[in-house]
C-alpha cells in the first residue's frame, strides 16, 4: 500500500500564504531534484553559466516553444555570440533573426537591453536583481530564471508551466493569474526556505530548471502523468482527484478579427512595392505588403484602393485575388485579402509608414516579414513566371 499523504498544511485557498512544514518543503526539494538529475531536459542552454546566453534563452523561451526556440536559439549564439556583437548588428538584421518568432518587441528589446549592458555595464551582464529587473524586456520570472541559472542565485521563478504546477500542487480555486502573489509566495518558499532551516540553498540553478521540467513534461496541460510525478504524494489536486480540472481557466472574450484588404502593388519592372511599419506597436519595424482595415460597406477592391491612396498617395488597379491569408496573433486574428494591383501613378510616399521600397520577388527573403506575411511571399514564388501580372 503506498504511504497516505501526512496532513500538511497545504492550503486550496487563494489567498493563502504558505505556511509549509520544513519537512515537506525538504521532501519536494529533494523528491524534485531527485527526479531532475534522472529525467530532466538536455537542453542547450543549460549547458552554459554564460549570462548573455542564458538571457537570450529566457527571452526567446518567455512565449514560444523548447522545440521552437532550440534552432533559432543556436542560430542566434552563431549570428550574435557576444552582447557586444548583438549592440554593433543593426535592428534590421536583428528582427531578421527573430524572423517567424512572434512578439517581436522582443528582439526590439534585446537590442536595446544590449546597448544599455554595453553601455551602462561595461558589457558585463548585471547580477543584481534591480539593475536585471530595470534592462527593457527583463520582468520577474525572466530575471529569476536568468539570475538562477547563470549565478546559481535563489530568485525564484513563476512561468505558465510552474503556475500549472503550483495550481495542482494547492488545488488552487481561482485562476493562477487571480492569485499571483500568493503563487510567488509559493515558489519562493519551495526554492528558498527560510535560512535559519538548515538546508542547503546551493541548487537553486537546477530547483528552478526541474520546476519547470515537472511542469512541461509531467504535470502537462492535458493527461498529466500523475503516477510518475516526484510531487504526487503533497499534490492536493491528486489527493482530491481533481487534476484535470486544474487550473482553473480565465473566461475570455472572443479575440477580435480584422478583415484587411492587402495590395501587391507590381510596377513594369516586376517589381513589388513594400514599406517597413513604424518602429511602435506589436509588428514595429517590420516590413509588409501595403494595405489595411475593410471598412462596413466596402469591397475588398475599394478597401485597398482606398488604403493605398491614403497610405503611400498613390493610384493603383486593383486585379485578381492573390490568395486569403488567415491567422492568428496573440490578441487579434487577421484575414488577409491579397489581390495583385499594378500602379498607375504617382510617386509613392511613406505617408503611414517609415520607407518604402520596390524589390523583386527574390528579394523578398532579405527583408523581415509579420508570419502572416510569409504566405503571401510563398504564394508569390510559387507563381508561374509567365503569369507574372
Ligand atoms: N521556459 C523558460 N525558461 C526555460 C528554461 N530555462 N528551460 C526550459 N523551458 C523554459
Amino acid at each position: 500500500m503506498s504511504p497516505k499523504a501526512p496532513k500538511t498544511s497545504l492550503s486550496p485557498s487563494a489567498d493563502k500564504a504558505p505556511h509549509l512544514p520544513i519537512f515537506v518543503i525538504l521532501e519536494l526539494r529533494s523528491t524534485l531534484l531527485e527526479w531532475y538529475s534522472q529525467s530532466g531536459r538536455d537542453l542547450p542552454w543549460r549547458n552554459t553559466r554564460d549570462p548573455y546566453a542564458i538571457w537570450i534563452s529566457e527571452i526567446m523561451l518567455q512565449q514560444t516553444q523548447v522545440k521552437t526556440v532550440i534552432p533559432y536559439f543556436e542560430r542566434w549564439m552563431q549570428q550574435f555570440p557576444t552582447v557586444e556583437a548583438l549592440a554593433a548588428a543593426d535592428l534590421q538584421t536583428v528582427l531578421k533573426a527573430w524572423e517567424g518568432l512572434g512578439y517581436y518587441a522582443r528582439a526590439r528589446n534585446l537590442h536595446r537591453a544590449a546597448h544599455e549592458i554595453v553601455t551602462q555595464h561595461n558589457s558585463v551582464f548585471p547580477q543584481a536583481l534591480d539593475q536585471v529587473l530595470a534592462l527593457p524586456g527583463i520582468g520577474r520570472t525572466t530575471a529569476g530564471g536568468i539570475l538562477s541559472a547563470a549565478f546559481n542565485q535563489p530568485v525564484a521563478i513563476l512561468d505558465g508551466n510552474v503556475k500549472r504546477v503550483l495550481a495542482r500542487l494547492i488545488a488552487l480555486n481561482v485562476s493562477p493569474n487571480r492569485a499571483l502573489a500568493a503563487l510567488w509566495q509559493w515558489s519562493e518558499a519551495i526554492l528558498a526556505p527560510a535560512p535559519s532551516s538548515e538546508t542547503s540553498q546551493s541548487d537553486s540553478r537546477d530547483f528552478n530548471q526541474a520546476f519547470m521540467d515537472l511542469g512541461a513534461t509531467i504535470c502537462t496541460p492535458k493527461n498529466p502523468s500523475c503516477l510518475l510525478c516526484p510531487w504526487q504524494r503533497h499534490c492536493q489536486a491528486y489527493n482530491l482527484g481533481i487534476q484535470s480540472v486544474l487550473p482553473m481557466s480565465e473566461t475570455r472574450a472572443p479575440l477580435p478579427h480584422k478583415i484587411i484588404g492587402v495590395a501587391v502593388i507590381w510596377n513594369d519592372q516586376n517589381q513589388i512595392l513594400i514599406d517597413r511599419r513604424k518602429p511602435e506597436g506589436l509588428l514595429g519595424g517590420l516590413w509588409e505588403f501595403p494595405g489595411g482595415k475593410v471598412e462596413p460597406g466596402e469591397t475588398i477592391e475599394i478597401c485597398i484602393e482606398r488604403e493605398i491612396a491614403e497610405e503611400l498617395g498613390i493610384e493603383i488597379e486593383v486585379g485578381d485575388r492573390l490568395t486569403v491569408v488567415d491567422h492568428t496573433y496573440s490578441h487579434f486574428r487577421v484575414t488577409l485579402n491579397v489581390h495583385h494591383c499594378r500602379h498607375l501613378s504617382g510617386d509613392p510616399q511613406p505617408i503611414e509608414c517609415d520607407e518604402i521600397r520596390w524589390v523583386k520577388v527574390n528579394e523578398l527573403d532579405h527583408y523581415p516579414f509579420p508570419k502572416a506575411n510569409i504566405h503571401i511571399i510563398e504564394a508569390l514564388k510559387n507563381l508561374p513566371s509567365r503569369t507574372l501580372p
